[in-house]
């Protein structure tokens, strides 16, 4: 069976000898030849070049057994087609070319319709990608969740403690209503035209889902994620990754996604038995023992790789992305025990 057809029979929950690997972030500064790439062009030059972001993503499989390529890009690139530019901060972070904090530049954002036309690199990166790729491995798109989006949009960038975001969620429902509205059909003409070029899946990062408080997870977030998967092909596998959202596992497996994926802090094996047979797990080694030795990430692996034996629906990945001081014997370490396990 080739790589992309082990990925989604993971995705559809089916038996398998050995679960589907790649790893969040597979693509990126690990890697000595993304890092010499990146000297030559600017992040967002690769990620505006289709030539320059095919051979990015391409990167790591030349150089790994993974079973599924991503897409080069970020969930920003979603604010800049809407209007509200991003850069990256000389001290560390993502800067946003403003705040979005009147009612009068949510309307100043532009419309869906303009999305596929702004994002037309994507679909282009996308198609080469699927010629190079020639269904041997799987290859998934990506978005940030509106809520994600809208923290980045409100705050004007990373943030510590959110207290904008927070701020209009509680203060100014209406405006926060229309912002992710916004931002929602966005990502539904963005994921739309990504399937349309080719995307086996689409994962849509939920990285901030844990800030909020847990009785409000349903209103800041999940709800517009379920109106994202509602508006895709009926069992196109849709993978949810959300970081600190332990309790809400339920939930967001009957949001209609196929593939919940699961930060490091959570259990695999437990959420693995907590929900319906129908719905994939993804995860969840902690990212920092990349960062150890061989052995460990050995031993760490195949612990992990033994608590889900027997269970049906698991692609393997870390809890959240590889970090830049991962080490390039350690992801080998991995990929050889993931493969190599039976
Ligand atoms: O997984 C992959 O290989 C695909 C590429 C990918 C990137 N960003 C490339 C990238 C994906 C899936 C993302 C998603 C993304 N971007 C998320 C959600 C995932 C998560 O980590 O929770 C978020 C929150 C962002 C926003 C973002 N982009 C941040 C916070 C940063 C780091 C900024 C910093 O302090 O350096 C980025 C930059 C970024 N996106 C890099 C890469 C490879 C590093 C850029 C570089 O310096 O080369």
């Amino acid at each position: 069976m080739t790589s992309r057809e082990r990925f989604l029979a993971a995705c559809a929950a089916e038996a398998l000898d050995r679960p589907p690997l790649w790893v969040m972030r597979q693509a990126g500064r690990y890697l000595p030849e993304y890092r010499a790439l990146k000297a030559k062009s600017s992040f967002l030059e690769m990620v505006r070049t289709p030539a320059l972001a095919t051979e990015v993503t391409l990167q790591p499989l030349r150089r790994y057994a993974l079973d599924a390529a991503i897409l080069f890009s970020d969930i920003l690139v979603i604010p800049e087609a809407l209007g509200q530019g991003y850069h990256f901060r000389d001290a560390g972070g993502i800067g946003m070319e403003f705040r979005m904090e009147s009612r009068a530049q949510v309307d100043a954002l532009a419309p869906a319709d303009a999305v596929p036309e702004r994002l037309h690199y994507v679909a282009e990166t996308l198609g080469m990608l699927k010629r190079e790729l020639a269904g041997s491995r799987a290859l998934l798109g990506f978005g940030g969740s509106p809520w994600t989006l809208a923290t980045y949009m409100v705050e004007g960038g990373s943030s510590d403690e959110f207290e904008r975001i927070k701020q209009l969620f509680y203060t100014e429902r209406g405006m926060f209503d229309i912002l992710l509205e916004k931002i929602t059909s966005a990502l539904i003409a963005y994921f739309k035209l990504q399937i349309a070029a080719g995307a086996d899946a689409i994962q849509i990062f939920d990285s901030w889902g844990g800030i909020i408080a847990g009785q409000d997870y349903e209103t800041a977030s999940l709800r517009w994620i379920r109106q994202i998967v509602a508006a895709l092909p009926p069992e196109f596998p849709v993978i949810l990754y959300a970081k600190g959202t332990a309790p809400h596992v339920l939930d967001q497996a009957f949001t209609g996604i196929r593939v919940l994926s699961v930060d490091w802090t959570n259990d695999l094996a437990m959420v693995r038995r907590t929900l319906p047979a129908n719905v994939a797990v993804q995860g969840n080694l902690d990212p920092v023992l990349l960062n150890t030795t061989p052995e460990i990430v050995r031993h760490e692996t195949t612990r992990l790789l033994e608590a889900m034996r027997g269970t049906r629906g698991h692609i393997f990945n870390l809890g959240h992305g590889i970090m830049p001081h991962a080490r390039l014997e350690c992801m080998q370490a991995l990929v050889d025990t993931v493969t190599n396990w039976r």
